[in-house]
């Protein structure tokens, strides 16, 4: 059968994706069943640079067809960062706890009416014939001055949403799914994959 491996061993992108992936005729496997996989270095300067290259990397050591992603939170009144540094704003091993005080401290200073900022999420799929797409999802908030709610991870507890009033770490898992960057770029993986299968590149 046609597989797919998603180059993450993060257990909630897995089921996230393998949910998307459910109707189609394709096998869909993660790092977990390929223990020794290479570590990839997120070293890129961009989102895409990263995504491309841990889906090259683990489409060449598997042979199958490989989806990455890579995502991160964009402060407009910081030139964009964290951006690809996010899960390392605060230090090379910092916490979801450090990096969020650290953007607080950053902002001390901004106004809220200058405290725009989106998180982006980039994937690369690259099949086991060497085609490759990218996809990208975005989506709009503002800092908040205190953390509120507890679901989600990262800087969720931070980023509100203006139009509902509430932060990512007050959504559901399912309403966060719906509006956020990566639930937006998985939503133009499926006719991708429906397309590459198709053609016989999967
Ligand atoms: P990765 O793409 O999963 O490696 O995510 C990189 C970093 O971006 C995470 O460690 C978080 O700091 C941040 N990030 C990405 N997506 C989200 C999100 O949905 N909520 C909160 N933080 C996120």
């Amino acid at each position: 059968m046609a597989a797919i491996v998603i180059a993450s061993r993060n257990e909630h992108k897995i089921e996230e994706i393998r949910r998307l992936l459910a109707g189609l005729d394709v096998d869909v496997l993660s790092l977990k069943d390929y223990p020794d996989a290479p570590e990839v270095d997120e070293d890129g300067a961009a989102f895409q640079d990263n995504a491309l290259k841990k889906a090259r990397v683990i489409a060449r050591f598997t042979g199958l067809t490989a989806l990455a992603d890579d995502s991160g939170l964009e402060v407009d009144s910081l030139g964009g960062q964290p951006g690809v540094r996010s899960a390392r704003f605060a230090g090379e091993t910092a916490s979801d706890a450090e990096n969020n005080r650290k953007l607080l401290r950053c902002l001390a200073e901004v106004p809220s009416e200058e405290r725009q900022a989106q998180f982006r999420c980039v994937i690369a799929l690259v099949s086991r014939t060497g085609a490759e797409s990218l996809v990208e999802g975005t989506c709009q908030g503002v800092i908040i001055e205190e953390e509120r709610g507890s679901g989600g991870f990262g800087y969720d507890p931070l980023f509100l949403l203006p139009h509902l009033g509430k932060t990512f770490a007050e959504l559901s898992m399912e309403e966060k799914n719906e509006l956020s960057h990566r639930g937006k770029a998985l939503q133009q993986v499926l006719p991708i994959v429906q397309e590459w299968l198709e053609q016989g590149l999967i």
